[in-house]
């Protein structure tokens, strides 16, 4: 028998050539697979034993130490682990430890298999992670039946796992629609800005992007924050379906009173999204979307509105934000100017560093600022 590792698969290849692929194939076939179980036990007498109880139910593998199945367990995770606790060097409870330390390995099933009758050593176990003790004397019949229990638990938890996720999925396929569909609502209003909500998903996201990866507000922008971020997007104007046409529309600039009363968009959209808030129970995405919608139009130098607002008091989305909606006003036509050129709209921003925008992200739009003209060259505008 190998010393390393011990092939008690009776009639089967071993474990190795399972995972390098040479009998992948048909091995992989559902009617061919057997659930694959790791012995780890530093006597080979009882590895042997443990291998002889089960080797016609399912693929075993045997190891004499943590350290010596580690490699092979990271490399073809099993379905469970028999850990003997009672070992020289690394002892079970250290084993379990590296094993739960891995997030391959983290959710296998462990059994302790253990001669020692101890309350505490048992606590200090189903703590460290393991969902059994099964004792050295074991019964054959008693550790199969046990050995199953626990497969068919470890198949329930990730069946349900793998319905939430899909659960999830769904979810947020159907509030993307809905956020879509209410930005096109908003779109259909304001005749001039078509595409403008769909447009600073892809800003937003560039400039998620690069500021995470010059790990700029590391502790904030973390993948789910950006894609937070990015759904949250479109529905900044949301407000706007409150501004009468005639504002909204106008050709030309607007005067002092039509511009206070569309000024009045983020605190419309803001008190709409509350709403929702209120009936929810204020989830993160709406609490995203209700900073953007509420504070897109602050300036870095608290010159904005609605509250006037400096730095860093305005949250960082709504920072993004406003490059973001800027820039796509400055290089769309709107009823009251022409479109600008790239480098027209990009010298207008870069004026507007610490005044109208966070200069930390400022810096990062200048230097990226080609993105932005990728986008707005793709898309109608
Ligand atoms: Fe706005």
């Amino acid at each position: 028998m190998n010393a390393r590792m011990e092939q008690a698969t009776r009639g089967r290849p071993p474990r190795a050539a399972l995972c390098t692929g040479a009998t992948l194939e048909a091995d992989l076939r559902p009617e061919n697979m057997k659930r694959r179980i790791a012995i780890i036990d530093d006597s080979r007498a009882k590895r042997a034993a443990l291998a002889y109880v089960l080797r016609d139910s399912f693929d075993i593998s045997a190891y004499g130490s943590g350290r010596e199945a580690l490699p092979d367990l990271l490399r073809c995770p099993p379905d469970l682990i028999l850990l003997d606790i009672e070992m020289p060097d690394e002892d079970g409870f250290c084993v379990i430890r590296n094993i739960k330390a891995q997030p391959t390995l983290r959710d296998i099933p462990v059994i302790f298999i253990t001669s020692v009758d101890d309350r505490h050593v048992e606590a200090e176990g189903l703590r460290l992670g393991a969902v059994d003790f099964i004792s050295r004397n074991f019964v054959p019949e008693t550790i199969l039946a046990r050995v199953n229990v626990h497969l068919e638990l470890q198949a329930y938890r990730r069946s349900l796992e793998d319905a939430v996720r899909e659960k999830t999925r769904m979810v947020e396929k159907l509030q993307d629609s809905i956020v879509i569909t209410l930005s096109d609502l908003v779109e259909c209003r304001d005749v001039a800005t078509s595409g403008h909500a769909r447009r600073t998903i892809s800003y937003v996201e560039i400039l998620c992007r690069e500021l995470a990866a010059r790990g700029m507000y590391a502790d904030l922008l973390t993948p789910e924050t950006i894609e937070v971020f990015m759904r949250a997007a479109p529905l900044h104007d949301i407000g706007k379906v409150g501004i009468d046409d005639a504002i909204l529309n106008k050709p030309g600039r607007l005067n002092d009173l039509e511009f206070d009363a569309m000024r009045h968009h983020t605190l419309l959209g803001a008190r709409a999204i509350q709403r929702a808030i209120d009936q929810m129970g204020a989830p993160t995405f709406l609490d995203v979307v209700k900073e953007m919608t509420l504070y897109h139009h602050e300036r870095w130098d608290g010159m904005g509105y609605p509250f006037g607002l400096q730095g860093e008091e305005i949250p960082l989305c709504a920072r993004i934000m406003a490059v973001a909606d800027v820039y796509d006003a400055l290089i769309s036509e709107r009823p009251y100017k022409p479109p600008l050129s790239q480098e027209q709209v990009v010298a207008i921003m870069a004026g507007e560093r610490g005044r109208q925008f966070d200069p930390a992200i400022m810096d990062v739009f200048l230097s990226i600022h080609e993105k932005f003209a990728a986008v707005a060259a793709e898309t109608e505008r």
